[in-house]
C-alpha cells in the first residue's frame, strides 16, 4: 500500500518532515521510493530536464500521462502526484477530463499551479475523488507573466495575497499546498495561516516538508544551480545513498539550511 493523504496529515501532526522528490522514469521511481521518499512527483519539469525546453509550457498531457504511468508502474509506497500540464485548467470540463487521465494513470494526486481562482475546481474534484495539491509562489508556467524564474512574494501586496489565496485553497478542500521560492519569513506567515500540510522549496525550513528536482538533488545540473539546491552526491559513492541522505536531512531539518533560503 503507497503513503496516503492521510498519513502525510498524521506526519505533520507529529512535526516528522515529509521527503519528496520528483521522478519521471520506473528506475528512478523505484529508486526513489526504496530511499524512503514520501511523495514522488511526476513534475512538468520533465519538460525542463528531460527534453531539454527552457521552461514547462510546452509539456502536454500526453507527456504528463506517459510518465505518470511510467513511475506508477515501479513505485514501491511513496504516494504519486501528477502536474497539471500548462493551461489544463483552461475550463472546467478539461481540467476534470486530465485529472481523469492522470489519476487514470496511476496518479494519487494532482497538483495545480494557481490561487484562489482555483477554488472551484479543486471542490468539484474533491467530490470526484482527486485530492489536489495547490502550487503557489513561483508557479513555473507562469514565468513569463513573472519576468523569469524570480522570488515572489517580496513585496507586502504580493505577500499578503500568497496568504490569502493559501487560505482559499485550503478552504475550498486542497488536501496539499506546496510553496515555491518564497522568502523564509512569508513561509512561517503561510504555515500559520493554514493547517494543510506544506511541502516547499526553496521557501526555507519552517514547511512540513521539503521537495526538490531529482536532477537538483544529484548533481546533474547545467549551468549554476538554483541557490536552495543542494547536490547530495557530494560525499556519496551511489544515487541511493545520496537519496537517502536526502531523506535523512529533510527529516533532520539539517536540509534546508540557512544558505539555501530567501529573505525579504
Ligand atoms: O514540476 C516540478 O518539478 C515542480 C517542482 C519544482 C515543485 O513543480
Amino acid at each position: 500500500m503507497s503513503i496516503t493523504i492521510n498519513d502525510l496529515r498524521k506526519l505533520k501532526a507529529r512535526k516528522e518532515k515529509i521527503a519528496c522528490l520528483t521522478a519521471y522514469d520506473a528506475t528512478f521511481a523505484t529508486m526513489i521510493s526504496e530511499a524512503g521518499i514520501e511523495v514522488v512527483l511526476v513534475g512538468d519539469s520533465l519538460g525542463m530536464v528531460l527534453q531539454g525546453q527552457s521552461s514547462t509550457l510546452p509539456v502536454t498531457i500526453e507527456h504528463m500521462i506517459y510518465h505518470t504511468q511510467s513511475v506508477a508502474r515501479a513505485n514501491i509506497s511513496s504516494l504519486i502526484m501528477a502536474d497539471m500540464p500548462f493551461m489544463g485548467c483552461r475550463s472546467l470540463d478539461q481540467c476534470l477530463d486530465y485529472s481523469t487521465s492522470l489519476m487514470q494513470a496511476g496518479a494519487h494526486m494532482v497538483k495545480l499551479e494557481g490561487g484562489s481562482w482555483l477554488s472551484e475546481m479543486i471542490q468539484i474534484l474533491g467530490r470526484n475523488g482527486v485530492p489536489v495539491c495547490a502550487h503557489l509562489g513561483l508557479t513555473p508556467q507562469s514565468v513569463h507573466k513573472f519576468g523569469g524564474f524570480k522570488v515572489q512574494g517580496k513585496e507586502e501586496k504580493a505577500a499578503s495575497e500568497l496568504i490569502e489565496d493559501a487560505k482559499a485553497l485550503e478552504q475550498s478542500g486542497a488536501a496539499l499546498l506546496l510553496v515555491e521560492c518564497i522568502p523564509a519569513p512569508l513561509t512561517k506567515k503561510i504555515m500559520q495561516a493554514v493547517s494543510i500540510p506544506v511541502i516547499g522549496i526553496g521557501c526555507g525550513p519552517d514547511t512540513d516538508g521539503q521537495i526538490l528536482v531529482m536532477h537538483d538533488a544529484i548533481g546533474a545540473v547545467l549551468g549554476k544551480p538554483a541557490k536552495f539546491v543542494k547536490n547530495f552526491m557530494q560525499g556519496n559513492t551511489s544515487i541511493s545513498a545520496a537519496f537517502k541522505d536526502y531523506v535523512n536531512e529533510v527529516k533532520s531539518g539539517t536540509y534546508p539550511g540557512p544558505e539555501h533560503s530567501f529573505k525579504i
